[in-house]
C-alpha cells in the first residue's frame, strides 16, 4: 500500500488546474477555470476549475469532487492508480507501506511477471517495427489487413522472429529469469532447450484494464494447417483469461462515454472497429463470456450490444450465454451483420458513418431478437411454442429488476401471442424454483437483496430529516478531524472488493462519499448549510462555530444552535426499530459517520427507485427505456450501500 507521507505529498503538490488540463482546455474565468465538460457531449463550457479550493465541477453531469476525484472520473482509474498517476506526473517518488513477507514475496512475483510482459511487448514492436524481418512480415501482414501506424500504435502490436529462441535470449540477456519468462509462457522449458512460445507470429498485446501487459495473443501467418491460427498466453498469476476483456484498455474512456460496449469476437474485429473511428468495442476472446467480464464492462456502462457474424451457425448456442449478461443488471441488444460478414470485414468495408448507421439500425433488443430467432424454428409447432415461451420466460427471470421484468412480460405477451398471464405464472414458478435452489445454498439473487429493504418507512420525512440533520451535526462536531475509515476499493488485478483502510479528514469522506449518487438533500435548510460548511472546511480546513454562525442567515444560524445544543441520542432512539443503524457514541467514532452517510444515501435512492417506478408504473402503453435504465442504475446502487453498509457494521 502507499504510504501515507506520500498521499499526503501528492495533495500538496498537485495542482488540480494542471492535472484537468492535461485532458480538457481550461480557460481563465474570474477566479476559476472554464471548460468544455469531458464527460459529455456540449458545446458551451460548464465545467469549472477552482484553483483556491482545488476542486472542479461538472454542472452538466453533476459530477464534481478533487484532483482524485477527477482521475478516477474520468481515466476509471481506482484511488491507488489515480495517486501513483500524480506521483508519476509530479516525480513524486512512492513509498509503500510494509506487507508481510509472504504478500511481499507473491507481489514482487507477480511484478517480476508484468515486467517481462512489458520487456517482451517493447521486444515485439521494435522487432517488427525496427528490422527486416518484421517490416517485411509482421508489419506489411498488419498493412494489408488495412491497420495504420496510429492503429498498430496504439494496440501495442508486434512481430515475434521466425527463430526459436530470439525472444528468450534476448530477455536472459537483459537479466530477466528464466523462471518468469517460463512463468508468464513467452518462453517454454524443455531440459536443457527453450523455445520462444510465439516464434514467428504477429503479437497481440492483452492489456489489463490499467494498461499493465498481461498476456499475448500471437497469430499465424503461415498457412499450415497443423498449427493453430491464434496462440495466447497460458493462465498464469497474471493472466485470467476469464478476467480480461481484449481491448477494454484502449476503449475505456469511449464506452463511459458512449454508455455503451460493443462485444465482438477477436482481436481483430476489435482493432477493425477502432480503425474505422468506432472505439467503445471489446473482445471476450474466443471463450464465452464471464460474469466477471461483464462486471467489468459494467463500471462503466449498463449497455451492451453484442456483434454477431452473418453466417448463424452456432447463433442459437451463444444467445445461451447472453443470458448471463441479463443477470447482470446489464441492458443487452444484439447485432448481426450480413451473411457472410464478420465484425472485422464489414468494418474494414464501410466508413464509420455507413458502420455506426448500420449498428445503430440493426442493434435490437435481446429478448425480442430471442423471441423472433426461437419463433422462427416453432410457428407452427405447439410443442416446441411452448419451449421458446419458457426459454424466453427463463431469459426475463434472470433480469434482477422487477419493473423490467415486469415490461419485459408484457412486450413478450404480443410477441409470442400469449397472454400475460400465463406468462407472469411461468414467471412465478420459474422464480420459486430458483429461489428454492438458492435456499440450497448455491446462489443469492441480487433481486433479493433489494426486496429485504424495499419496504418503506411509514414516516418518510422524519428519517431523512434525522439524517440530513446527522450529517450536519457530524459535521459541525468533527469535521476537521482525521480518522480512519474503512474503504471497499475494487482490486482490479484480483477482480473483487477488497477493505482498505484510509485516513480522511471526516468532511472531505462526507462530501466525497455524498457526490457519489449525485442527490441532494431535500432540506433547504440542510442543503444550505451543508453546501456553506463544506465551502469552509475546503477552505480554511476548520470551522470556527462562533464565526461561522454569526455569518450565517437567521434561520441557518438558528438550525446550527439547535443542533450544536442538542443531545442526539433523543431522535435516534427507534432507528433499530425502522432498519437503520446506529452506535451510540459521543466521541468521533468513523463507523459512525459512515453508517450515517451510508444511510442517507441509500434512503435517497431508495426514494428515487420509487419515484421512478411510479412514473413508469404510469407509462402502461410507451414506457421510456432511458427511465427503466436509470430505475436499474439507481437499483445497483442500493443494493452496493446495503452491501456496504452490512459490511461497516
Ligand atoms: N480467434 C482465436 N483463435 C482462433 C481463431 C480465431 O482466438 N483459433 C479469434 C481471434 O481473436 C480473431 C477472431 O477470432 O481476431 C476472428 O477469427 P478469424 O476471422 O479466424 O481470424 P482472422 O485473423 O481474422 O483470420 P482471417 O484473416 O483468416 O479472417
Ligand atoms: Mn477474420
Amino acid at each position: 500500500m502507499i504510504s501515507k507521507t506520500t498521499i499526503d505529498k501528492v495533495f500538496d503538490i498537485s495542482r488540480v488546474e494542471e492535472v484537468i488540463g492535461d485532458y480538457v482546455q481550461l480557460k481563465k474565468s474570474g477566479s476559476n477555470f472554464k471548460g468544455l465538460s469531458p464527460f459529455t457531449e456540449e458545446r458551451s463550457p460548464s465545467f469549472m476549475v477552482s484553483p483556491v479550493k482545488q476542486i472542479w465541477k461538472d454542472f452538466s453531469s453533476g459530477k464534481g469532487g478533487n484532483v482524485v476525484a477527477f482521475l478516477m472520473e474520468h481515466e476509471h482509474y481506482t484511488y491507488p492508480e489515480a495517486i501513483k498517476h500524480l506521483a508519476k506526473r509530479y516525480n513524486i517518488e512512492i513509498e509503500e507501506t510494509e506487507q508481510s513477507s509472504e504478500e511481499k514475496e507473491k507481489a514482487s512475483e507477480r511484478e517480476s511477471m508484468y515486467l517481462v510482459n512489458e520487456f517482451a511487448k517493447t521486444f515485439f514492436v521494435n522487432q517488427m517495427l525496427h528490422t527486416d524481418e518484421g517490416k517485411s512480415v509482421g508489419l506489411s501482414y498488419f498493412k494489408n489487413r488495412g491497420f495504420t501506424s496510429e492503429t498498430i500504435e496504439k494496440f501495442d502490436l508486434g512481430y515475434s522472429p521466425d527463430e526459436w529462441q530470439a525472444f528468450t535470449d534476448k530477455a536472459l540477456a537483459k537479466a530477466y529469469k528464466l523462471e518468469f519468462l517460463e512463468r508468464t509462457g513467452l518462453a517454454i522449458v524443455k531440459g536443457e532447450k527453450r523455445f520462444d512460445r510465439f516464434k514467428g507470429r504477429v503479437m497481440f498485446p492483452i492489456h489489463s484494464m490499467s494498461g499493465r501487459v498481461l498476456g499475448f495473443g500471437g497469430r499465424i501467418l503461415t498457412n499450415d494447417k497443423k498449427q493453430a491460427k491464434y496462440l495466447n498466453s497460458p493462465e498464469s498469476e497474471v493472466y485470467h483469461k476469464s478476467k480480461v476483456l481484449y481491448g477494454l484498455y484502449q476503449a475505456k474512456q469511449a464506452i463511459a462515454k458512449a454508455d455503451n460496449c460493443y462485444l465482438v469476437e477477436g482481436y481483430t474485429d476489435v482493432i477493425q472497429f477502432n480503425q474505422t473511428g468506432i472505439e467503445n468495442v471489446v473482445a471476450s476472446s474466443g471463450t464465452a463470456l464471464t460474469p466477471e467480464q461483464i462486471r467489468l464492462i459494467s463500471r462503466l456502462t449498463n449497455n451492451v450490444t453484442v456483434l454477431f457474424d452473418g453466417d448463424a451457425a452456432g447463433l442459437r448456442a451463444s444467445i445461451r450465454g447472453i443470458d448471463l449478461i441479463l443477470e447482470q443488471g446489464m441492458n443487452v441488444k444484439v447485432c448481426l451483420f450480413p451473411e457472410g460478414e464478420d465484425p472485422d470485414s464489414f468494418a474494414k468495408a464501410n466508413s464509420q458513418e455507413d458502420l455506426q448507421a448500420y449498428l445503430d439500425k440493426n442493434a435490437q433488443d435481446f429478448i425480442r431478437f430471442k423471441a423472433s430467432l426461437l419463433l422462427e424454428d416453432a410457428e407452427k409447432d405447439p410443442v416446441k411454442k411452448a419451449e421458446v415461451v419458457r426459454d424466453i420466460v427463463n431469459s426475463i427471470s434472470k433480469i434482477p429488476d422487477q419493473i423490467t421484468q415486469e415490461i419485459y412480460i408484457q412486450t413478450s405477451s404480443n410477441l409470442l401471442d400469449v397472454s400475460e398471464d400465463v406468462l407472469f405464472s411461468t414467471l412465478a414458478q420459474i422464480l420459486a424454483k430458483d429461489r428454492k435452489e438458492a435456499g440450497r445454498g448455491t446462489r443469492r439473487k441480487p433481486l433479493e437483496v433489494v426486496k429485504e429493504t424495499t419496504e418503506s418507512p411509514v414516516s418518510k420525512v422524519d428519517h431523512q430529516y434525522v439524517l440530513e440533520r446527522s450529517i450536519i451535526q457530524l459535521l459541525l462536531r468533527y469535521g476537521d478531524q482525521t480518522a480512519v475509515f474503512i474503504d471497499f476499493d475494487f482490486d482490479f488485478e484480483e477482480d473483487t472488493h477488497v477493505e482498505v483502510k484510509r485516513e480522511y479528514v471526516v468532511f472531505e469522506k462526507i462530501f466525497i462519499e455524498l457526490q457519489e449518487d449525485e442527490v441532494e438533500f431535500s432540506n433547504p435548510v440542510f442543503k444550505d448549510l451543508y453546501e456553506q460548511i463544506i465551502e469552509v472546511f475546503a477552505k480554511d480546513g476548520n470551522l470556527k462555530v462562533d464565526t461561522f454562525v454569526n455569518h450565517l442567515k437567521p434561520e441557518l444560524a438558528q438550525e446550527v444552535t439547535s443542533i450544536l445544543m442538542e443531545n442526539e441520542k433523543n431522535q435516534l432512539h427507534d432507528w433499530k426499530r425502522q432498519e437503520i443503524f446506529v452506535i451510540d457514541k459521543s466521541v468521533l467514532d468513523p463507523r459512525e459517520v459512515m453508517e450515517t452517510i451510508l444511510n442517507l444515501r441509500r434512503y435517497l435512492i431508495r426514494k428515487k427507485v420509487q419515484d421512478l417506478s411510479e412514473v413508469i408504473r404510469d407509462q402502461k402503453e410507451e414506457v421510456d427505456i432511458e427511465l427503466m435504465r436509470e430505475t436499474m442504475e439507481y437499483n445497483g446502487l442500493e443494493v452496493l450501500i446495503s452491501n456496504k453498509l452490512n459490511r461497516v457494521l
